[in-house]
């Protein structure tokens, strides 16, 4: 009888299962098209094309010229036909990492006579545009060309078609996987397999591109045209075109011819398919299904549960059944991302050694991680916790769930997840800059951080901190904002780390306690005085912790140590506001900027940076105007003369404006 209920309830969640995945799965489109054969009236409208190289002729894409008067000769050409349409190739706002999923059938022909030499190629190819650069003619296969070949600025990916042979090449007839470069990631010679690109006579050949954008793995098949498709493919990779190409992305070829190479480069027929991943409105719809579907399952679950236990009442639990209910939890998580294994990232950390250790928080250590999946590598940061059981584990799920779903610019994003053996990792992007603070203190004067970065820098903070008190459906708070948590991306955008200590206001539970106040050093001077009497973090204690930023990015000194000033010494904030008062603010900017820095800019920030420091939390501004202000939508706030003392309790009053800050309490 019970074992009936069990089973009953067991169905239920595997309906319930299936009705989401279903939802989703009538939620993603596709979307496709088919040339068979190219008609110049009817379809040139369909593509963009390199002017005048590049031609709808003889019933083909012809990338490059096919008619010699026409074209000033066959030699040294390079041409892009790209499809029209360009497509979004991931979502931003969708909550996992999925790229768009796309298959790809061509078949191309590379025509010479007896009398040519064979050159240069031919390339499937994914781009920003179909403008072909300069001077990619010969063995830059309209891809890039001299000064440009390798630069991740390309924001390139091509499957080519290679007929001559370069110093890097490995034979004169193989495809190749192209990254930013016409010197293949990988090659595959194509003799082995009876295929020749471009025999006299010709031939066409069939082509099948398929793109996996769950398990980022790209294939290529290819057969002599009229022959059936192989069972393995001829080039097979896995790459993540998230890392080297625009989000929305043109389609196409590009080819090119050399001297003394030529050829004609033609497509005869090109069909299409690509997912699209649904609009923010279909995600709303989405998300509705989840947020009555999850929880409903977890009722189910939980029933589950209590019959299971009722099951095995008398078994012990061990900590194997403790660890595999984590995963399973966190593997329910809804968008929860990628699942590491535990070995693959002792490798990429070189077992967590000394030299890749990235920085030290309150909850662990930082490690960067070098993965190499098959010939890609990418550099990812890896936070070990340094408790070994996490206690609370319920607590630590509910933040994870919400540290997940955080998507915004200025924030670090969060790749992955690994628990195994009772430690739990957690995987983030790596950003190859490193902290705010180490450009403030550890770098060399030279390269101290320019004026226009400080600015966009803080630029970035102030909107990410908007984002986290405002924009997420449940506010958010940081609770450690300072320069070591602000790392930078390789453009010197700001971008928020270190969520260990981020919860939903909501939660009770959220207080500086576990900081180890005073115990962790660099925090002092980014703690607001109304949390040595509440422990409590708010929205108003992250912007005086903003505050304490602000001031530490312009001056270059950091808010925890102490300013000799004749006989006083200050704390940096004091220090600021006595030279506010004594009109020679500018005085506080950094002299490693060599004064090379806009004067309203600095002055701006500096009267900001004040009133975040505001002691009554009240009259702190908010993070909209805190965004407002950098944009210079709205004027600097007025500030007192003197730093209005700190009263306990405070009479929260609410907050008006900034400019009425300025007079009260002093
Ligand atoms: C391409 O041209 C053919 C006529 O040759 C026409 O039937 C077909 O609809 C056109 N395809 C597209 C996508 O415009
Ligand atoms: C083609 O370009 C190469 C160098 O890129 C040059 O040596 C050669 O003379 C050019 N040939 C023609 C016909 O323009
Ligand atoms: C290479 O291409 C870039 C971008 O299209 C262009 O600015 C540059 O002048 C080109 N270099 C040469 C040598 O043609
Ligand atoms: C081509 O790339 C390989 C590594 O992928 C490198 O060793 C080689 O030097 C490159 N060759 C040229 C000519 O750039
Ligand atoms: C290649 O394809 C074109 C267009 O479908 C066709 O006209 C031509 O005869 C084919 N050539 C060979 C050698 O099969």
């Amino acid at each position: 009888m019970k074992r009936f209920l069990f089973f009953t309830v067991l169905c239920f969640a595997l309906l319930q299962i299936a009705t989401i995945f279903c939802s989703a799965e009538t939620l993603s489109k596709r979307k496709s098209f088919s040339f068979n054969g190219f008609d110049v009236e009817k379809n040139a409208s369909s593509f963009l094309f390199t002017s005048p190289t590049s031609s709808i002729d003889q019933n083909a894409l012809q990338i490059t010229p096919d008619n010699e008067n026409q074209h000033n000769g066959y030699k040294n050409k390079s041409g892009r036909v790209m499809y029209r349409e360009s497509y979004k190739l991931w979502s931003s706002d969708r909550p996992d990492d999925a790229i768009a999923s796309f298959n790809t059938y061509f078949v191309i022909n590379m025509y010479r006579t007896e009398a040519w030499e064979s050159g240069e190629g031919l390339a499937f190819l994914i781009a920003p545009s179909h403008h072909v650069p300069a001077g990619s003619h010969g063995q830059w296969m309209g891809l890039t060309n001299v000064t440009t070949d390798g630069k991740p600025e390309n924001r390139i990916v091509a499957i080519e078609f290679d007929t001559r042979k370069q110093g890097f090449d490995p034979d004169s007839n193989h495809i190749g996987l192209n990254i930013n470069s016409v010197n293949s990631t990988k090659t595959v010679p194509l003799s082995e397999f009876g295929i020749e690109l471009s025999p006299v006579p010709t031939t066409n050949n069939s082509v099948w591109i398929h793109y996996n954008g769950e398990s980022k793995v790209i294939e290529v098949y290819m057969v002599k045209e009229g022959d059936s498709k192989p069972e393995t493919p001829l080039l097979k990779e896995t790459i993540n075109l998230r890392q080297f190409v625009e989000q929305v992305s043109y389609f196409g070829f590009a080819g090119s011819t050399g001297d003394p190479g030529v050829q004609f480069n033609c497509v005869t027929q090109w069909k299409f398919e690509i997912e699209v991943f649904p609009s923010e409105k279909d995600w709303k719809w989405l998300i509705i299904g989840f947020s009555v579907g999850v929880p409903l399952m977890v009722l189910v679950m939980v029933l589950c549960g209590i019959k299971i236990r009722g099951f095995c009442l008398k078994k012990k639990k061990r900590a194997r059944d403790e660890e595999a209910g984590v995963t399973g939890k966190l593997k329910m998580l809804p968008g929860m991302p990628k699942e590491f294994k535990y070995k693959d990232l002792k490798r990429a950390t070189r077992n967590f050694h000394e030299s890749m250790i990235l920085g030290k928080g309150g909850f662990g250590v930082v490690y960067r991680g070098v993965l190499i999946s098959d010939a890609v590598v990418t550099q990812v940061a890896v936070k070990k916790f340094s408790r070994d059981n996490i206690d609370g584990k319920e607590d630590f799920l509910a933040e994870l769930t919400i540290i997940n779903l955080l998507r915004h610019k200025n924030l670090v994003r969060l790749e992955g997840w690994c628990y195994e053996k009772g430690k739990l990792l957690l995987v983030y992007d790596y950003m190859p800059n490193g902290s705010v603070e180490k450009h403030l203190y550890k770098s060399s004067d030279r390269n101290t951080l320019s004026w226009r970065h400080r600015y966009k820098i803080l630029e970035g903070v102030a909107s990410a901190l908007h984002y986290l008190h405002n924009e997420y459906d449940k506010k958010v708070v940081h609770r450690d904002l300072k320069a070591s948590n602000i790392l930078l991306d390789s453009n010197y955008n700001a971008r928020l780390g270190d969520f260990g200590l981020a919860r939903a206001i909501e939660n009770e539970r959220n207080s500086y306690n576990e900081l180890e106040l005073g115990g962790v050093p660099g925090t002092m001077g980014y703690i607001a005085p109304e949390c040595f009497h509440t422990g409590k973090a708010t929205p108003e204690t992250d912007v005086f912790g903003f505050g304490a930023v602000v001031l530490e990015v312009v001056c270059g000194r950091s808010p925890g140590v102490k300013i000799q000033h004749e006989e006083h010494q200050f704390t940096l904030v004091d220090w600021v506001w006595m030279l506010h008062r004594e009109g020679r603010i500018l005085e506080a900017v950094d002299e490693r900027l060599d004064n090379v820095y806009d004067v309203d800019e600095a002055i701006r920030l500096l009267l900001l940076g004040l009133a975040c420091s505001h002691p009554m939390s009240s009259e702190r501004p908010q993070t909209r105007a805190l965004c407002q202000i950098i944009a210079e939508s709205m004027p600097p706030p007025r500030v007192a003369p003197f730093k209005p003392v700190f009263m306990w309790p405070s009479f929260s009053t609410a907050f008006s404006s900034v400019e009425e800050s300025s007079s009260s309490n002093m």
